[in-house]
């Protein structure tokens, strides 16, 4: 993973490079058996280099917390986009097929056995183009032989609180799922 780091920090493929203050590769254990998938850095990720640091990043602490999960033990974060898209803007769909090379290999080196997409843009890119977050949000799908599954992106709850009970009870699956697949 160190290398790979490497490897993405000198990547210039497309023009987020030019707008960062850091690369945010992804954090976490490389051996865990979930990985979490966000969109892209905000501000804080890009200041600090470290995905979901920010005030998203505190409300996925408290739902890992809830579910028993320890993020540096339990989990690998990343995200479709290792740059921070100008003013938060969502990360144009070439600029994700740019950077998604890196998050592929990410995946072969940690082979997780679940994939929690946080939101819709990670959940149209990794699981269906045509996910639908609040239709769909909990539900496992095999594909590759990888159970996915996409929840609310916690800046969505922020936003919308009313979805906190529905985001929790998919990390509450979640937790179930690991329990079922031996996981932990
Ligand atoms: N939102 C994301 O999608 N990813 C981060 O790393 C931070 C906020």
């Amino acid at each position: 993973m160190d290398e790979l780091y490497k490897e993405c920090a000198a990547c210039t493929k497309c023009p987020l490079c030019e707008g960062r203050t850091n690369l945010v590769f992804g954090s976490g254990n490389a051996n865990a058996g979930i990985m979490l998938i966000g969109e892209g850095p905000g501000e804080n990720e890009d200041l600090q280099g470290l995905p979901f640091v920010g005030r998203s990043g505190q409300l996925l602490d408290k739902f890992l917390q809830a579910v028993e999960l320890e993020r540096s033990r339990d989990v690998y974060i990343a995200n479709i986009v290792k740059c921070r898209p100008p003013k938060n803007r969502d990360p144009k769909p070439e600029e994700q097929d740019l950077c998604i090379k890196w998050l592929r290999r990410q995946y072969q080196i940690i082979e997780p056995k679940i994939i929690v997409c946080l939101g819709r843009i990670a959940a149209q890119k990794i699981i269906s183009p045509d996910f639908k977050v609040t239709r769909q949000h909990g539900q496992f799908i095999e594909k590759g032989g990888v159970l996915m599954m996409g929840t609310f992106h916690p800046a969505a709850i922020l936003r919308n609180p009313n979805n906190k009970e529905a985001a929790l009870a998919d990390w509450f699956a979640l937790r179930e799922k690991m329990h079922e697949l031996g996981i932990n």
